[in-house]
């Protein structure tokens, strides 16, 4: 896999990287959560539409390793994808698709795809997907690479979001996907010290540039509220408060806009869950 990936000869294997996060190559934002189908991967499209749309050049990687399902939502058929990529059979810029709608011209970003139900996916060494992640940052051509992961706290998935500059974590206001969310904020904690004191040696917040989306709230009021109780418990028992992203209103057009497998920015630009996206692609966007 190594040959199509075209590493530098000095690149470290074990995911160091430092380099990237002082300014060298794109920037990763990781999307995830602890419980599953609280809307990281409509959230991770959009974001990436809204993004694109504020002039910035996005790659979207589908990063649910073994039940990819970016393409799904968009209804792409991809010839290609990371399968082919970790199996050495392309390089990487040979996967990856462009998205552009007649609505939104300027809004188009290019999209990796990955690869459902092939169980070699879902447990990748981690030495390899540090290789992964670095190939994909020196890119070159993007400033933002936004990583849709998978739920839960696999080990695949911790080293994906403890690799990214910054890490949404999206929650509902559910009391299960608000405790899974504070397991993965547990983690995170304990996986970004662990890097940033094996790569720079300084003291860091470790959960510095890790931000919480509420998504599928009630009213923007409920969903601060519900951002409250987890920082208070983060700031509690971590000592540490990650930052809001946005709230995000439960919005039937977004299931209209799955169900045509097309985005909300194109099917319904208006939709209140649209304005909540565009506010954190602005935030981001700084
Ligand atoms: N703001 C919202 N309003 C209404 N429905 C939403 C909203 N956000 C997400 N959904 C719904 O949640 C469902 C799950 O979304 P999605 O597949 O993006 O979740 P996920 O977190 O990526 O799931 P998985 O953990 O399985 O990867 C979708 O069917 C979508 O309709
Ligand atoms: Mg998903």
């Amino acid at each position: 896999m190594t040959a199509m990936l075209q590493l530098p000869a000095s690149a470290p294997m074990h995911g160091d990287d430092t380099a990237f996060r002082n300014g060298h190559g794109a920037r990763l934002v990781a999307v995830a959560s602890g419980k599953g189908g609280v809307g990281k991967t409509w959230l991770s499209i959009t974001l990436a539409q809204s993004l694109a749309a504020r002039g910035r050049n996005v790659l979207l990687v589908d990063g649910d390793l073994g039940l990819a399902n970016v393409d799904i939502q968009l209804g792409l058929t991809p010839r290609h994808d990371l399968a082919a990529v970790l199996s050495g059979r392309r390089g990487l810029s040979d996967v990856i698709i462009r998205h552009a709608t007649q609505e939104l011209p300027a809004a188009a970003f290019d999209i990796l795809p990955g690869r459902s139900g092939a169980s070699s996916m879902a447990t990748l060494e981690i030495g390899v997907l540090a290789q992964l992640l670095r190939a994909i940052r020196q890119l070159g051509s993007y400033d933002t690479v936004l990583l849709d992961l998978g739920a839960g706290i696999d080990p695949t998935m911790r080293f994906m979001a403890a690799s990214a500059d910054t890490l949404l974590v999206v929650s509902t206001d559910e009391p299960t996907a608000l405790a899974d969310a504070y397991a993965v904020l547990k983690l995170q904690a304990r996986d970004r010290q662990a890097r940033s004191e094996g790569g720079s040696g300084l003291p860091v917040e470790a959960l510095a540039d890790v931000r919480l989306v509420i998504n599928q709230s009630s009213s923007l009021a409920s969903g601060r509220r519900t951002y409250d109780v987890l920082a208070r418990a983060c700031g509690t028992f971590l000592g540490q408060t990650p930052s809001l992203a946005g709230i995000i209103r439960r919005d039937g057009r977004v299931g209209d806009a799955i169900r045509r497998q097309t985005t909300l920015l194109t099917r319904h630009p208006n939709a209140p869950a649209a304005e909540d996206v565009a506010r954190i692609a602005a935030n981001l966007a700084c």
